[in-house]
């Protein structure tokens, strides 16, 4: 076996934690340079914390609904304190267990900043002072963070980003949220299940630009139902402090002014991705529109220097940073890998959930496919009654030519865990007829994507087809 590569990993979040872990399995030397804390965004202020709030958010709510079946819960109170505690601990364990896990695979963790002085040589400074890395090898995983709007500088008390949102302190009165994207509607929906009256601020004519729109059609009309009111082409201007001590926020809409008194405001117009200080021009290396740009292997511009997760482009998903470390770390290892997935699916933890993976039917079209669908609704799911929880389908597009399956596109009770069949059927070249033939446990939610499957030639039995 060759010398082992000496390689720093800039970044421990879901990117460069797994990249690192890998290079290691593979033989590497690994030295991992944090300057806030294992895990990154994802498992302290992303992913992982508004999932465990959405969680309690969404118990609350559906306690709230069981006098349906006769569950009648008198005074249900919540501790916030305690609340963000328990998602704090989570929290805790995770990072905890990505600090053990770099341990135990023997990979050198040094806390600081990092800098990259020239392409072999790198400078952390921590608390306890500067040091200079040598390396063979170096990957940048440093991600991305929220962008801030002129007026609404994140000062995490009048005007919280996600990281405030994920820490309340109590939940407030009435909540602004600025950008009814990914976090907004998350964050937005979370909020009103604990109790908030919220208002979603969003520039585009709806929510979830770039999403499936039927898709988007059911969340619309369960922010409606959920008395979350969205104000679309409405662009957020400024805030003030009012008279009694709440906030008022001015905005514009076709033309007009109008002011918004709140209690809090939540701004989340998206993500870009972080490259400050990092030193990338000493090497030669730069970015468009934030990003580094790579090939299929992950390496910048500048042959041992790999980008991976939020830097190396769009989408910004855990996920997707994930894979790009294995291959990163692969390549570097000496093996022939390429990044060639065929799909990253996104799941959207909003009530109900959406979840998609492929290509929609536009996409289809233009990559040249004649596309066919089929959809199959949860309400006539009989696991979906049973959970209270009708709204919503699973809608799949193929090629008419070749019964490939292209797209699963779905929003509905668990559909976040639903899409990982579309991922597979994707990533194995299945056909629609591969799922309808797939006997699929009764009663269970992924019936409906075996039904969309067979809905796409007109057979789904649960639901009359014309
Ligand atoms: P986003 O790009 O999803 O949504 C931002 C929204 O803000 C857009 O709808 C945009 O039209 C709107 N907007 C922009 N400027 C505005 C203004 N001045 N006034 C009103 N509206 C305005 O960004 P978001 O929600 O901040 O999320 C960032 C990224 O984080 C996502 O793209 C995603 O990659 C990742 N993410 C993933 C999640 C998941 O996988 N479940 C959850 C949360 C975030």
């Amino acid at each position: 076996m060759s010398n082992p590569r000496k390689v720093v990993v800039i970044g421990a979040g879901p990117a460069g934690y797994v990249c690192a872990i890998r290079l290691r399995q593979l033989g590497q030397e690994v030295v991992v340079i944090e300057k806030e804390a294992l895990g990154g965004t994802c498992l302290n202020v992303g992913c992982i914390p508004s999932k465990a709030l959405i969680a309690a958010g969404s118990l609350m709510e559906k306690v709230a609904h069981a006098k349906t079946f006769g569950l009648t819960v008198e005074g249900m109170q919540l501790d916030v304190g305690k609340l963000v505690e328990w998602k704090t601990s989570i929290v805790g364990r995770l990072t905890g267990g990505v600090g053990g896990l770099l341990k135990n695979h023997g990979c050198t963790v040094l806390m600081g900043a990092a800098r990259i002085v020239d392409r072999n040589t790198v400078e952390v400074t921590g608390s306890d002072g500067q040091q200079r890395v040598t390396c063979d090898d170096i990957v940048v995983a440093t991600g991305s963070i929220p962008i801030e709007i002129p007026g609404f500088a994140f000062d995490e008390d009048a005007v919280w980003s996600s990281t405030g949102a994920l820490s309340p302190k109590e939940i407030p009165g009435h909540l602004v949220v600025i950008g009814g994207g990914y976090i907004g509607l998350e964050l937005g929906m979370m909020y009103r299940h604990l109790g908030s009256q919220v208002t979603v601020l969003e520039a585009t004519p709806g929510a979830l630009p770039g999403q499936d729109r039927d898709c988007v059609k059911v969340i619309e009309r369960s922010l409606k139902k959920q008395k979350i009111k969205l104000m679309t082409e409405t662009f957020a201007k400024e805030y003030r402090r009012g008279d009694g001590g709440g906030l008022v926020v001015t905005v514009e809409r076709g033309g007009q002014r109008e002011e918004i008194p709140c209690d809090q405001i939540l701004s989340t117009v998206g993500r870009r991705p972080y490259s400050e200080g990092l030193g990338l021009e000493s090497v030669g290396l730069t970015t468009e529109r934030g990003f580094l740009k790579v090939d299929k292997q992950m390496r910048t511009a500048v042959p041992n220097i790999y980008a991976i997760g939020d830097i190396a482009g769009q989408p910004m998903l855990a996920h997707k940073g994930s894979k790009e470390g294995l291959v990163a770390a692969a390549v570097i290892a000496g093996q022939n890998e390429e990044y060639d997935a065929r799909c990253v699916p996104a799941v959207i933890f909003t009530a109900p959930e959406m979840a998609s993976v492929g290509m929609t039917e536009d996409q289809a079209r233009e990559a040249g496919y004649e596309p066919v669908t089929g959809s199959f609704p949860f309400a006539a799911s009989g696991r979906a009654m049973t959970l209270q929880e009708t709204e919503g389908f699973a809608k799949i597009v193929a090629d008419k030519d070749t019964d490939l399956v292209l797209g699963l596109h779905m929003v509905g009770p668990e559909v976040t865990e639903l899409v990982a069949e579309g991922a597979l059927a994707i990533e194995m070249g299945a056909t629609t007829e591969d799922l309808a033939r797939t006997i699929h446990a009764h009663p269970t939610l992924p019936e409906a994507v075996m039904e969309a499957a067979e809905a796409v030639h007109k057979m789904a039995v649960h639901i009359f087809q014309r």
